[in-house]
């Protein structure tokens, strides 16, 4: 029997002290410490190697593996976001909100993945919930195996039992194993589970994927080093008062994390968008002022997507700005520029900025579009519809050109826009006479509120 130690672990990071501290030195965050009881146990999987044979250095030219091996998830958007299919071997970690529906893409997948034998261990759900779902879900498969279970030392005996080709925990933080006495989700806990799953993935070739809780901060509850130890990070994220879901890699090990998958969560589970622009423009009302498009790029896939901004005068001392999926800084550059360099006197007004459709974008060529839908709202006059930007501001009111313009044009083109706003600097990588659409190329913001509202 193994002997039983007190450790005390930062909550936030992982790190490891044998006596209480109130302030983290890892991470500075105060009052995260929390005692949890470790038994000396057998380092991290060794059990499982021997079962497993050990591997012995080989030259990297005798190494062999092929790319035609990734285990495809029948499902578009999620093969998009892990770079073609499931890694043999491989461990993956699926994050989100709570209610955003984890288990429900994990699930459909595996219900999808009809010719590889699959285990689902969850240990949050009964067996008779998962089947719940999988009704709902309505897919027939009897390759998947459904098992709910919490101690890692069994789900490995029904592991040994089924001899899956794919492993589905949900969720690492109600796992345990019975190493370690502190209770499931703590970071020893996790940090010991995750490792044996990783053992278990290495060893067998046989891909696990686990679910994780994100904290209310937005980040994976439990240690940072669970994301050190997996090959990838996803996370699932929307608004829950959406539809859409947008499922995105923080991490890929064998993938680019560029690349994003759009769902949509409808009755009868989640629905692949393939054609986003589509999608996120059918809702658009023609004769509303603050609304602007911007063509946007996610990885290798055009987006266009509707900003949405609402300026008014301050009834307090102090403006409000808000801004939902748009970083809020940026907002406020945005704004300094408009104020400062074209003489807008935003300073005195509330400005609130929303992305349509609870979607978040990183991509800066959004700037020029969220500058217009405020200067739109400002002065009251609507934007057609039928207008899309793509550019970059700089800090002087400057339209700065962006990554890509053409595909953005032709994309605009094939959707029916009617004119597109560009930097000037893009335009020699545009031939114009291919799109039936007017490019119109500015080099400073007031070039575009002049052709927008003069
Ligand atoms: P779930 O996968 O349980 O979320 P998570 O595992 O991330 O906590 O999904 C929960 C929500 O999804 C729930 O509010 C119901 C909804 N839902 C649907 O709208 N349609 C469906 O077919 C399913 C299975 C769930
Ligand atoms: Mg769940």
């Amino acid at each position: 029997m193994a002997k039983a130690k007190t450790y005390y672990f930062c909550q936030e990071c992982g790190y490891q002290s044998s006596s209480w501290l109130g302030r983290c030195p890892e991470c500075g965050k105060f009052g995260t410490f929390a005692e949890e009881v470790v038994k000396a146990a057998p380092i991290a999987g060794t059990r499982r190697a021997s079962s497993a044979g050990v591997s012995t250095p080989k030259r990297i030219q005798e190494v062999t593996y092929s790319e035609t091996k990734r285990i495809p998830t029948h499902c578009g958007e999620f093969d998009r976001v892990l770079g073609g299919g499931i890694v043999p071997g491989s461990l993956l970690l699926l994050g989100g909100e709570p209610g955003i529906g984890k288990s429900t893409l994990l699930l459909q997948t595996a219900l999808a993945i009809h010719d590889r034998k699959l285990l689902y261990v969850s240990g949050e759900e009964s067996e008779q919930q998962i089947k719940m779902r999988a009704d709902r879900i309505g897919i027939n498969t009897e390759q998947c195996y459904v098992v709910s279970e919490t101690v890692t030392q069994r789900i490995f005996e029904h592991v040994d039992a089924v001899q899956p080709d794919i492993l589905v925990v949900d969720s690492i933080q109600t796992i345990s194993t019975e190493d370690i006495d502190s209770p499931a989700g703590s970071v020893s806990q996790i940090r010991q589970c995750t490792t044996e799953f990783q053992h278990y993935a290495k060893t067998t070739g046989v891909p696990v994927l686990l679910i994780g809780h994100i904290t209310k901060d937005g980040s994976l509850a439990g240690p940072k080093v669970m994301e050190h130890i997996v090959d990838a990070v996803l996370q699932f994220e929307g608004d829950r008062n959406y539809g859409y879901r947008i499922l995105r890699a923080l991490k890929n090990r064998f993938g680019s994390t560029s690349e994003i998958g759009i769902f949509e969560m409808q009755g009868s589970g989640l629905r692949e968008v393939s054609n986003p622009s589509e999608f996120l423009l059918s809702q658009r009302d023609e004769t509303l002022s603050g609304a602007a498009v911007a063509a946007t790029l996610e990885g290798a896939r055009p987006m266009f997507i509707e900003v949405q901004s609402l300026v008014s005068s301050a009834v307090y001392g102090t403006p409000q700005r808000n801004a939902n999926g748009f970083d809020m800084r940026r907002l406020s550059m945005l704004l300094a520029v408009l104020e400062k360099r074209c003489g807008f006197k935003l300073g005195a007004k509330d400005v609130f900025l929303n992305i349509a459709g609870g979607i978040r974008v990183n991509d800066p060529a959004i700037d020029l579009a969220v500058a217009c839908a405020i200067l739109s709202s400002n002065v009251d006059i609507p934007i057609s519809p039928r207008i899309a930007f793509a550019a970059e501001l700089g800090l002087s009111g400057e339209v700065r050109p962006v990554t890509r313009v053409e595909q953005r044009v032709a994309e605009a083109d094939r959707l029916g826009f009617e004119k597109i706003f560009v930097s000037k600097y893009n335009l020699r990588e545009l031939d114009s006479k291919r799109y039936h659409m007017e490019i119109i190329a500015v080099s400073v913001i007031e070039e575009a509120f002049r052709a927008l509202f003069a």
